[in-house]
């Protein structure tokens, strides 16, 4: 792919030599290093046509029919989404239901297949999805043992993290019980706790988080930030605009598949935050008006895979390098 076309005014991102990131904002080249480099994302989904329309022709409905399927549409997930995080990056998934932040975690774990674009990872993430699998007839403490083995920890690993699993989970005594028996909050707690004991070097988390209380959302908050501390990377997804202010150190707003706003987590779920306000008032043209403000107050991000040694979804992330220039 050939270099990025940047005209000014640019905000040159790290790494990006050459004459076209000139100016005197060129950043160290210290840069922590890049853990995920998404180029270009698009993902689509096909989804039962809730409406179908009467003009399809009668041999593609016979068509149809002989396949045993009915009518479908496109869902345009993701639709060009470039990003990049580094070691030490906290990075929230803000937007409204729909808006393609699951899609986003799923793309970079590599469970979706890109319908276009690139997703390079320098290892392989753990995700921790809402629907993350759990046995519910078996205790807590067994489903801890199975995940941690199933992420591909030792036996011995495994014994080691088991009372550090059930610390951070904070179920207590119930961790003996079947997991059937938990409330949704302790279920998701135990399933953070777990993703975290690999400590791996991408963490994702899909809302598992929103469930928990004051105590726990305090303690996971110190599990990233040492995850964080040791050169590792964490995607936060959350509806709790607090949470993602607290937890992280930026934050992306996607809206119908695109990026709005990437930049510092308070701002982002802030803006996020007084947009949904007012769409859920009921005042859609002032939502309307303020996410045409962070779109266009957004920078767009832009990724050059040249240089980088890998193949999609899979590892080696050296030599991405990656600009912002404004909108
Ligand atoms: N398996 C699927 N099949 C068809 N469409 C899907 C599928 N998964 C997601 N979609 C659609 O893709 C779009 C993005 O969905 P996604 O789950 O990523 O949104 P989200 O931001 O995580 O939403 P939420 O806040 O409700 O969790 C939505 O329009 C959704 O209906
Ligand atoms: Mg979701």
């Amino acid at each position: 792919m050939a270099a990025p076309e940047l005209p000014g005014p640019e905000l040159p991102g790290p790494e990006l030599p050459g004459p076209e990131l000139p100016g005197p904002e060129l950043p160290a080249p210290d840069e922590p290093r890049v853990h995920v480099a998404v180029d270009d994302l698009h993902v689509r989904y096909s989804a039962p046509d809730a409406a179908p329309r009467t003009g399809r022709s009668r041999l593609r409905r016979g068509v149809d029919a002989a396949l045993g399927r009915g009518p479908s549409v496109v869902v345009r997930a993701l639709v060009g989404v470039s990003l990049v995080a580094r070691a030490g990056d906290a990075v929230g998934i803000v937007g409204l239901n729909g808006s393609g932040k699951s899609t986003l975690l799923r793309a970079v774990a590599g469970l979706e297949r890109p319908a276009r674009g690139t997703v390079l990872a320098s290892s392989t993430p753990v995700l921790l999805g809402v629907n993350a699998a759990m046995i519910p007839d078996l205790t807590g403490r067994e489903n801890v043992r199975l995940g941690c083995l199933a992420m591909g920890m030792t036996p011995e690993a495994t014994a080691a993290a088991l009372g550090d699993v059930v610390d951070l989970s904070g179920i207590g005594a119930a961790i003996d019980l079947p997991m059937r028996t938990y409330s949704s909050g302790m279920g998701a707690r135990l399933k953070f706790a777990i993703a975290a004991a690999s400590e791996p070097e991408i963490l994702l988390v899909d809302e598992a988080l929103a469930t928990g209380d004051a105590a726990f959302r305090e303690r996971s908050r110190e599990r990233m930030d040492r995850l964080r501390a040791g050169a590792g990377c964490v995607f936060l997804v959350s509806h709790a605009a607090q949470t993602v202010e607290e937890t992280c150190t930026r934050a992306i707003w996607l809206h119908q598949g695109r990026v709005v706003l990437d930049g510092p987590a308070v701002e982002v779920a802030q803006r996020y935050r007084w947009f949904a306000w007012n769409l859920a008032q009921g005042e859609d043209a002032v939502a309307e008006r303020l996410l045409e403000e962070a779109f266009r107050a957004g920078v767009e991000i832009v990724v050059d895979l040249d240089g980088a040694a890998g193949v999609p979804g899979g590892r080696g992330v050296r030599g991405v390098r990656h600009a912002r220039r404004q909108r």
